[in-house]
């Protein structure tokens, strides 16, 4: 096999209090490469559409060809690789656009490899797209993107990944307003220093969330959605945060807060039915601010990246 196309999801990282090391897979949006065995050793981006000129084609700062770079070198391989990267989703959105290019490419020429790497082992080289992208290696939207479901980064040195198991009926409601939060600046606004008193708080409601996911216990996956530490600053760069997440809650939603670094905001959900009620008074209360949104919902997604062909 010389070439192979791949898609792989967006995801929502933090998922409320759980700033950097828990994330989740949804099933649409994501991205979509075609990646090429070439004769030359070089890594080549080839074309890149939906960016609106946006990304860099430089191989070594483009993050679905930085990630293949970095493989390459861990296998001792020399390969030349040709990549076409389809984006479908917006960037700068909050809903892990630079991790789904970087998964879909590291998963796609593992594969064109004949699949030296099992997808926990290429998670290192898909965070090297995420510094490539926002200077920080987080894993909380790769480990999702590759891994499928809910991810908690139990610990980044050592490298400590675990999958945690899905409730069946939960349902993510996504809205992006469009405007443009780079990761980079949403992470240097945040403070250093954090109160015991709030990290009591956060490191309680990341524990409640985790055992509502292992027990499907809903009400608590809903008591435990907040956020007391991040959300407070970055709500500040989403015109009417408060009444969209309200709104979200007040049509049946078990919480709501930012996806990643924003602007998006999801919403989970115990059924379609509540997901599409809760996307509906989201983007209402969005448009009151004038500003336009994107929604989707989607159930979470257990898959990870998907071949297409
Ligand atoms: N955990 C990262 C952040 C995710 O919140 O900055 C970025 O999508």
């Amino acid at each position: 096999m010389d070439t192979i196309r791949v898609f792989a999801p967006a995801t929502v990282a933090n998922v409320a209090a759980g700033f950097d090391i828990l994330g989740f897979a949804v099933n649409a949006p994501g991205d979509e490469v075609t990646v090429r065995k070439t004769d030359s050793e070089q890594v080549v981006m080839s074309s890149i559409t939906g960016d609106n000129g946006k990304l860099p084609t430089d191989p070594q700062k483009n993050t679905a060809t930085i990630v293949i770079i970095k493989l390459l070198e861990h296998l001792g391989i020399q390969q030349g690789f040709e990549i076409e990267l389809k984006k479908q989703m917006p960037l700068g959105s909050g809903m892990g656009s630079s991790a789904a290019s970087a998964v879909a490419a590291v998963y796609a020429a593992n594969q064109l490899l004949d699949t030296p790497l099992s997808p926990m082992e290429l998670l290192p080289f898909a965070m090297e797209g995420e510094r490539a992208a926002c200077g920080a290696a987080h894993a909380d939207n790769v480990g999702p993107s590759l891994l499928g479901g809910f991810v908690l980064i139990r610990s980044y040195d050592p490298l400590d990944v675990v999958t945690i198991p899905t409730p069946e009926s939960l349902y993510c409601t996504l809205l992006h307003p469009q405007i443009e939060v780079l990761t980079d600046d949403a992470r240097k606004i945040l403070r250093k220093h954090i109160l015991l008193k709030d990290a009591i708080t956060q490191w309680g409601n990341v524990a409640g969330l985790m055992a509502g996911l292992i027990m499907s216990d809903y009400e608590l996956i809903g008591r435990s959605m907040h956020d007391v530490i991040i959300e407070p600053v970055r709500s500040l760069l989403i015109p009417g945060y408060d009444e969209i997440k309200q709104a979200a809650i007040d049509a049946g939603a078990l919480g709501c807060s930012i996806s990643g670094s924003g602007p998006s905001l999801f919403a989970l959900s115990t059924s379609e039915e509540l997901a599409n009620s809760a996307g509906e008074a989201m983007q209402n209360a969005c448009s009151q601010n004038d500003i336009e949104s994107e929604l989707y919902i989607s159930p979470i997604n257990k898959q990870g990246p998907k071949i297409l062909d």
